[in-house]
């Protein structure tokens, strides 16, 4: 089955996915009948490119890590009608774009025009589903289309497809977890004995945290992955402005060494509870842990989720460290679920 693809980002990530699709095109025939072929790929600054029967993406590539441009600018909107009118069997919109914490758009905008247009949508991007879920996901439904987002939280990690594939009937009634691997890292340098100020340098250098490290180090990734996992598995319809935040600040360096001191960790631990009136509290804060604890045990790049369930009891999901590759497998995993249901 052919699949036609828009890239609209084509950034570490988009990039990453594209190469991907080449390394696994053998696989993707032999065991999945799938034939993907990239018809478009728009970004913000580097231009736009378009064509029916296939862009070259080596040449695509090439040009970006030029920092040339791909060709001249298109709104990704006129883009994603092109896609549309591909006699191809499966449309799909691939969306890699930055995460705007104010309101999550333009992503959402590319997820909502993708599925009006009878494209299926696959994005890495947090937005859409930290707070625009349940009407992205209705919208989907009535189009009888997939928007899946694997990819947002914990890397290629399956925590969406885990619970929506193998579990069942059962009802997600909480969560805790650490899923921001900078302020991990962060933490882990203070545990070491290295200061906030250098420890975090020392991380922008190593290009784990961004140059820009606030969304990190004030819990906005966190809250952003806490707002979609409660989203999707709890139907919280919440965004990550109704979660409760506190991010990590130079008092940090302390806490730390004095949760230490009692044979405690401190963790940024994002976490889903119900209070005692049933209402859903969503938190992101920092938290110290007993040394016993399984996300007390998290070092460096090192992520797990703990669900709570009716049925399971609890479940716990551990990342020992994320990549690159891994957030472009959730992409290519999302693409054969879509080819799955098409089956
Ligand atoms: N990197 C990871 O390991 C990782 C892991 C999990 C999830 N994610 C998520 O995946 C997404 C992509 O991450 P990344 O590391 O690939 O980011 P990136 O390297 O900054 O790339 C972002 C891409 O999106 C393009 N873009 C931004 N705004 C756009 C718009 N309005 N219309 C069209 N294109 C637009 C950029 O174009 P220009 O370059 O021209 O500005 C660039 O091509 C983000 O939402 C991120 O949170 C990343």
């Amino acid at each position: 089955m052919r699949a036609d693809l828009l890239l609209i980002g084509f950034g570490n990530v988009g990039r990453r996915f594209a190469r991907l699709l080449e390394e696994r095109r053998d696989r993707l025939s032999h065991d999945y009948d799938l034939d993907t072929r990239i018809v478009g790929i728009t970004t913000r600054s580097h231009g736009a490119v378009f064509s029916p029967s296939g862009v070259n993406v080596e040449e695509s590539l090439v040009r970006i890590e030029r920092e040339s441009s791909l060709g001249t600018p298109q709104p990704a909107a006129r883009m994603i009608d092109a896609l549309a009118e591909s006699d191809a069997p499966m449309r799909v919109v691939i969306e890699t774009t930055t995460l705007n914490i104010e309101d999550g758009r333009p992503a959402i905008a590319h997820v909502e025009s993708a599925l009006e247009a009878n494209c299926d949508v696959v994005t890495a991007n947090k937005g859409p589903a930290a707070f625009a879920y349940a009407r992205l996901d209705a919208l989907a439904h009535a189009r009888g289309r997939e928007f899946l987002f694997e990819g947002a939280v914990m890397d290629g990690i399956p925590v969406f497809n885990l619970v929506r594939e193998t579990m069942p009937a059962v009802t997600v009634r909480g969560f805790r977890g650490v899923v921001n691997s900078t302020t991990n890292h962060i933490i882990s340098a203070l545990e070491d004995g290295e200061t906030f100020a250098p420890a975090l340098a020392r991380m922008q250098a190593e290009g784990i945290a961004e140059a820009d490290p606030s969304l990190d180090v004030d819990g906005w990734d966190a809250a952003a992955k806490a707002s979609a996992l409660a989203n999707v598995l709890m139907n919280a319809n919440i965004t990550p402005h109704d979660v409760l935040r506190t991010g990590l600040d130079t008092s940090t360096e302390f806490a730390v060494q004095d949760a230490m001191s009692r044979g405690n960790r401190l963790r940024l631990v994002a976490s889903a509870t119900r209070d005692g009136d049933g209402n859903l509290v969503v938190t992101v804060k920092p938290e110290e842990l007993p040394g016993t604890d399984v996300l007390a045990g998290l070092r460096g790049m090192a992520n797990a989720l703990i669900l709570q369930t009716d049925l399971l009891g609890e479940v716990a999901i551990h990342q020992l460290s994320g990549s690159l590759t891994q957030t472009a497998y959730a992409l290519l995993s999302d693409l054969i679920s879509i080819r799955r249901r098409r089956a």
